[in-house]
């Protein structure tokens, strides 16, 4: 499987002190900033939008993970593109009927597109996406309810994570929500590659150690 991003997720920063919190976390090792785009609509939670990816671009060239948890991502991919974020993950929840537009518009601004389920949606919602001819290049399974940081992993999750490894062996795979030292280990032999961590990360008194541990287990 492809080697391991660990993207500490912005969302248990310091957002008064966005900037020095991300060149924090990449000197911790992190591969990945994961940036989680919440619109108060279709998830009960409001985060940021483009301008503080626009603002954040300007202090680092570092990859931007951004997870749109939003109703209509479509109007997102322009702004989002023009401010600089790198990667772009919608959720098949929200994109029914346009997702081919849509990955078709995020390529076309330079970003990286990828897929979110939550953990109600069934992996097979997302194999279209994989399918076709324009595919998408990551695929994010929630392991939480999406909203909040801070919740507990749910294993049950990995069975997805299994069924999309075993049918792309070289696909990115993204798991986001509860993970840590101690989860880590059932998110990797799944075969989960990218790995977002908030407060695990955050509130440890060494973060590096926990990248690197995290890291570890998904490389070896
Ligand atoms: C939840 C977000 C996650 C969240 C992860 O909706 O998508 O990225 O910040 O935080 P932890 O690692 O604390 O579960
Ligand atoms: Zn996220």
């Amino acid at each position: 499987m492809p080697k391991a991003k660990i993207a500490p997720s912005m969302l248990s920063s310091d957002f008064s002190n966005l900037a020095s919190e991300a060149s924090r976390m990449l000197q911790c090792g992190a591969d990945w900033l994961h940036m989680d785009i919440m619109d108060g609509h279709f998830v009960p939670n409001l985060t940021i939008g483009a301008p503080v990816i626009q603002s954040l671009r300007k202090h680092t060239t570092a990859y931007l993970d951004c997870h749109l948890m939003v109703t209509n991502p479509l109007d997102y991919v322009e702004p989002f593109g023009k401010a600089g974020a790198s990667g772009f993950t919608f959720h098949v929840e929200a994109s029914k009927d346009n997702w081919q537009e849509l990955i078709q518009q995020i390529r076309s601004k330079g970003m990286k597109p990828g897929v979110a389920l939550k953990p109600g949606t069934p992996v097979e919602d997302v194999y279209p996406l994989l399918d076709g001819e324009n595919p998408v290049e990551m695929v994010l399974v929630m392991t939480v309810e999406p909203g909040f940081g801070g919740q507990k992993f749910m294993p049950e999750m990995m069975d997805k994570v299994r069924a999309l490894r075993k049918k792309y062996p070289s696909l990115d795979i993204e798991v986001d929500g509860g993970l840590g030292p101690s989860t880590i280990d059932a998110a990797a032999s799944a075969g989960a590659n990218c790995i977002v961590a908030g407060s695990s990360v955050f509130g440890a008194s060494e973060p590096a150690q926990v990248i690197s541990l995290m890291r570890k287990s998904v490389d070896e």
